[in-house]
């Protein structure tokens, strides 16, 4: 049966992609990790290229993290071409590395350094700066080259023998690589990207409208509380203004009872006391329980409708179970003749209080 190999004529990038940059370390040549997401290079896009590649993709697509490397094999008929086995041997190297290459390791004392000339796979490897976390010696996947080493100094400085995490961190501390950022920063990375893009809010951002709710929980609940706080503590009641202004002084100026401001209580009621024509305002609240008596013209008097209670137009009592005069209120005249009365200020028939000038104005 002829011999066959496969070669990739199609590589593409699946949604996912945390821009870990493992790929780009791995085949540069096709892959290319942006600020969001990995790309296929234009070029990488023709089957012609990515062929010979095959073995550094499939490398890439196996250290994804994430699998979102995607690729279509083809069957080729003949053998593997042989460049490919340098491509499988360099990305391999550094785990081989760990366990002794450069010729100095072989199973000697597990720290010992070795000062043999340098191995040409190292050198080949450094050369590169082709240091792949998933394929060399265990450290992070991505590291980056930083500065520019001679290859000898960094085999005299590497621990063969050593572990390969050991190995790794030796690296670091040359200066030669820097160690990428780990997955799970890049995955948070990815992560707060992708809430920024969908919220169109950035981190500084989230917290300026953190900040802005609480400052609104804040106001809610002091306005609550002051709300609270005025409905459970009782305060002085809110009077409304005792003076009363009743018009002219000469609108009353017709002996009569005027029932103009009884809403407001008041009768204003012109009258013959003695021989004198005054004026009176009458507090219309029955000294009996309260209620407010009616002006009956015809009878010419007050008549309380809930216990039958009789005043005269003066205010004196002269029937039912009130025990006093209606009360006069205190009258005044201002400067344009206007009549106040001032319902602040009370006068009492049984108390004396009616011959108060203050109680009449005499017309
Ligand atoms: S290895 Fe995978 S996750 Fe990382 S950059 Fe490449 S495609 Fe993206
Ligand atoms: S309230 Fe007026 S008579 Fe009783």
């Amino acid at each position: 049966m002829a011999e066959t190999h496969k070669e990739i004529v199609k590589v593409w990038i699946a949604p996912g992609c945390i821009v870990c940059d493992a790929c780009e370390t791995d085949c540069p040549e096709v892959f290319d990790v942006q600020e969001e997401t990995c790309i296929i290079r234009p070029p990488a896009l023709k089957p012609d290229f990515t062929r010979p590649l095959t073995p550094s993709i499939i490398t890439a697509a196996e250290g994804c993290p994430v699998d979102v490397i995607k690729f279509d094999m083809i069957d080729v008929d003949g053998p593997e071409p042989a460049e490919w086995a340098k491509q499988k041997e360099a990305a391999e190297a550094p785990a081989a590395a760990g366990g002794g290459a450069g010729g100095g390791g072989g199973g000697g004392a597990a720290a010992a350094v070795s000062y043999a000339p340098p191995d040409p796979k190292w050198v080949q490897l450094l050369e590169a700066a082709h240091v792949s976390g998933s394929r060399s010696a265990g450290g992070p996947r991505s590291v980056i080259r930083t500065a520019k080493v001679q290859p000898e100094s960094i085999q005299q400085a590497l621990p063969l023998g050593a572990p390969p995490d050991a190995q790794f961190a030796t690296m670091v501390g040359t200066g030669f690589v820097k160690a990428g950022k780990s997955v799970a920063d890049r995955i948070r990375e990815t992560a707060e990207k992708k809430v920024a893009a969908s919220t169109g809010m950035t981190r500084r951002g989230f917290g300026v409208t953190l900040a802005a709710a609480w400052g609104a929980l804040v106001f809610v609940s002091a306005t609550s509380l002051a709300w609270l706080q005025s409905f459970m503590i009782p305060k002085a009641p809110i009077l409304p203004p005792t003076r009363v202004r009743v018009g002219k002084l000469s609108a009353y100026s017709e002996l009569g009872v005027y029932e103009d401001y009884k809403p407001q209580n008041i009768w204003i009621v012109t009258l013959e006391e003695e021989g004198v024509k005054k004026v009176v305002a009458i507090n219309t609240v029955c000294t009996h329980l309260g209620c407010i008596p009616n002006w009956l013209p015809a009878a010419q008097i007050f008549k309380c409708p809930c216990h039958g209670s009789g005043f005269r137009k003066t205010g004196i009592n002269f029937e039912g179970p009130a025990p006093r005069p209606l009360e006069r209120f205190k009258v005044e005249v201002d400067a344009t003749g206007t009549l106040i009365v001032d319902k602040g200020t009370k006068f009492r028939q049984e108390l004396g209080q009616w011959s108060n000038p203050a109680a009449q104005i005499l017309v």
